[in-house]
């Protein structure tokens, strides 16, 4: 399904109508401080757009994993005050996200107005996709705007069920994402390469699978790259790899030279004795890892190959930092290929489309987070697009996806 086939606001008059929107509002919260906006901020001009043109937008969202239960330290109530901060603007926060008090509040909306209702998973009919609780949330308006990518691969009742009763649309950051990802891998400037990095083979098959049939070239990194040293024959050492999935990477580089697409391998690393900051280390080729010690980084061969790689390409897609990018001086290779990316894209020269889990972090951390085409505000949504899933939370966005069905 491509992005144009998506029905977003530019067709949705929302004037007058009771707009319920699907928001991604689980944000990391430290000791009780959000400690990242950036799911909020993105989210803003969609509340921005359907209130300004006179739509009364009601927020439902989830908030981490309370079990189908009312867990009072997951109540979204402080993050609709973020909200309202960051829209300007008044927001009411109701403490139940379906029934008398959630409907009395809807009833006593004028248009332009904002309501946040309380945590979706306090009820254990959201994360069944009950049809009951479905019904519930769709009751309380005339229109669904998902703008919730980044839980688009739940189909719980507020990502999937409630859009089977009402007409339903992609919210703007949910077009943006979706504009993004279909540019980097279904229909890119060529050629495009990926750089996937993290810890496990076994988590992240499916993704390597999948790219390996879109992109020229596909770097690994981080210590999944070990488990592929070790399927070459090399000795990695006491570094972190997955023995039962040799065979598995085997194929995957059988796979991967049968299709024409570059797979790169580290060429060398940044070794040390132990898994700590400060530890001694030294620089070796992947051919020479001593027994007793482990590879956290790539080494500078290796930036300077994948520097070389990403110069060639038009596009690049990233996922998952390339070392212990958490413990200097492991960060090294993964803020040296991210900086040479980040200039490449500063340049015009590069289109780069970067999402998922710790990426977000790592290219923090390197200081070019802003300097990326697009960062997906997704964790395991992205992931799981990358792996050429299916996400139900946008199939029923889809111009021929559904009518809509009676409450
Ligand atoms: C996320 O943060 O990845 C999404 O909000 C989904 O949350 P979940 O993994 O708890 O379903
Ligand atoms: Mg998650």
């Amino acid at each position: 399904m491509t992005t144009r086939s998506f029905r977003t606001l530019d067709t949705l008059a929302p004037q007058g109508q009771k707009i319920l929107l699907r928001a991604d509002l689980n944000v990391p919260v430290r000791d009780g401080i959000i400690s990242d906006l950036t799911r909020i901020e993105r989210l803003a001009p969609t509340i921005k757009e359907l209130a300004d043109k006179g739509g009364r937008v009601i927020v439902v969202s989830h908030f981490d994993r309370p079990k189908g239960k009312p867990v009072p330290e997951m109540s979204l109530a402080p993050i609709s005050e973020a909200l309202a901060r960051i829209l300007g603007k008044k927001v009411t926060f109701v403490p139940d996200c379906i029934g008398p008090a959630a409907q009395d509040a809807v009833a006593a909306m004028k248009d332009g107005d904002v309501l946040v209702l309380e945590n979706t998973r306090f009820y254990p009919g959201e994360e069944k996709n009950d049809p009951e609780m479905a019904r519930a949330l769709a009751s309380l308006a005339d229109i669904y705007v998902n703008d919730a990518f980044s839980a688009a691969h739940r189909a719980h009742a507020s990502t999937e069920g409630v859009a089977h009763h009402l007409p339903s649309f992609a919210g703007r950051l949910m077009e943006m994402e979706l504009g993004a990802l279909e540019a980097a891998l279904e229909n890119p400037e060529r050629p495009v390469g990926a750089i996937v990095g993290g810890a496990k083979v076994s988590t992240k098959l499916d993704l390597l699978n999948n790219m390996l049939e879109k992109v020229d070239m596909l770097a690994v990194g981080g210590a999944m790259a070990n488990t592929f040293l070790a399927a070459q024959g090399f000795s990695v050492g006491k570094s972190l790899r997955e023995e039962e999935m040799l065979d598995t990477a085997r194929a995957i580089m059988a796979k991967a030279e049968g299709r024409g697409c570059d797979l790169v391998l580290p060429v060398d690393v940044v070794i040390a004795s132990d898994f700590m900051a400060g530890a001694p280390t030294e620089i070796v080729p992947v051919s020479e890892i001593p027994d007793g010690w482990m590879a956290l980084d790539i080494g500078p061969e290796t930036v300077a190959l994948l520097t070389e790689k990403l110069r060639k390409l038009k596009t690049l897609v990233w996922n998952g930092p390339l070392g212990v990018f958490e413990m200097p001086p492991f960060d090294t290779g993964t803020n040296a290929v991210a900086q040479e990316a980040a200039r490449l894209t500063k340049a015009g020269k590069l289109r780069t489309v970067a999402g998922g889990g710790d990426t977000v972090s790592a290219l923090r951390h390197a200081h070019v987070l802003h300097d990326m085409s697009y960062v997906s505000t997704a964790g395991g949504a992205f992931l799981e697009w990358l792996e050429g899933k299916v996400l139900p939370g946008i199939v029923m966005l889809g111009e021929t996806a559904h009518d809509v069905a009676p409450l």
